[in-house]
């Protein structure tokens, strides 16, 4: 597949969830080594038996990577998308039995709370209107003091700095042989549909919702990654 179908509003329905689990290892660097990364600082703080909510669940790739990881924990994943939930179900197997999953949005998440939460290659889908609402619905699901780990599309938006960074994070997930015509759908689809913020916007946006030591852990190419802590 091109890279379009991840970034579609339709992306996560359907064929192209079936073919999810092909994508981000491909679009983002150092997927795998990013993964590492969350179960090593997740594990510094958090007990054996921690609970953790993963907003943005579909497809179930960080729900397997951290219930391999620790045996302990217990996960809540949410995802609007039915047919995403379905292969995150398909993606954990036997690792289910720790695990709720709950079709829907932040505010429809358990109540907790939560050691730790989660929200990898999601945020760039929510809207800038219900970004800080949705970082304060997932902090008051935290325990004083739990981590809450981000994970998505964030660079420059002044032109032609932000142009440039679509173009080359559309070029980093494409095929070799991939057609010209469909990568500039693919420009087009970003442009019009993503909202993508700057780091520093990302990291106030934190900040508002209650979140402290906002540290960022991850920045490759068009991707950043922060851990913060709720007050
Ligand atoms: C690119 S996938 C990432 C899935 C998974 N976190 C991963 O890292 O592989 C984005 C997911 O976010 C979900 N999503 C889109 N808008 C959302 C929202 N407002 N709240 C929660 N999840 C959302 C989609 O349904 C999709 O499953």
């Amino acid at each position: 597949m091109t890279s379009s179908p991840a970034f579609s509003s339709t992306a996560f329905s359907g064929a192209a969830a079936t073919r999810y689990a092909d994508a981000p290892p491909r679009q983002v660097p150092g997927f795998h080594d990013l993964h590492r990364m969350i179960r090593l600082l997740l594990a510094e703080t958090l007990p054996p038996d921690a609970r953790l909510l993963i907003l943005g669940a579909g497809g179930g790739l960080e729900m397997k990577s951290l219930a391999e990881a620790q045996p302990g924990w217990h996960f809540d994943g949410v995802d609007p998308s039915a047919d995403m939930l379905q292969i995150a179900r398909q993606t954990v197997g036997p690792l289910a039995g720790r695990m709720g999953f709950h079709q829907g949005y932040v505010q429809d998440a358990p109540a907790g709370p939560f050691d730790a939460a989660t929200a990898l290659l999601t945020f760039h889908f929510i809207p800038l209107a219900q970004r800080v609402a949705t970082l304060r619905q997932l902090h008051r699901r935290l325990k004083p003091g739990a981590p809450l780990v981000l994970v998505h599309i964030s660079f420059p938006q002044d032109e032609p700095a932000r142009s440039q960074w679509i173009a080359r994070h559309v070029a980093f997930g494409a095929a070799d042989d991939a057609d010209p015509a469909r990568l500039e759908q693919s420009r087009q689809a970003i442009a019009a549909r993503l909202t993508i913020l700057p780091p520093e916007q990302e990291e106030a946006h934190l900040r508002a919702a209650g979140f402290r030591d906002v540290s960022l852990f991850y920045a490759a190419f068009s991707l950043r990654g922060w851990i913060a802590c709720a007050d």
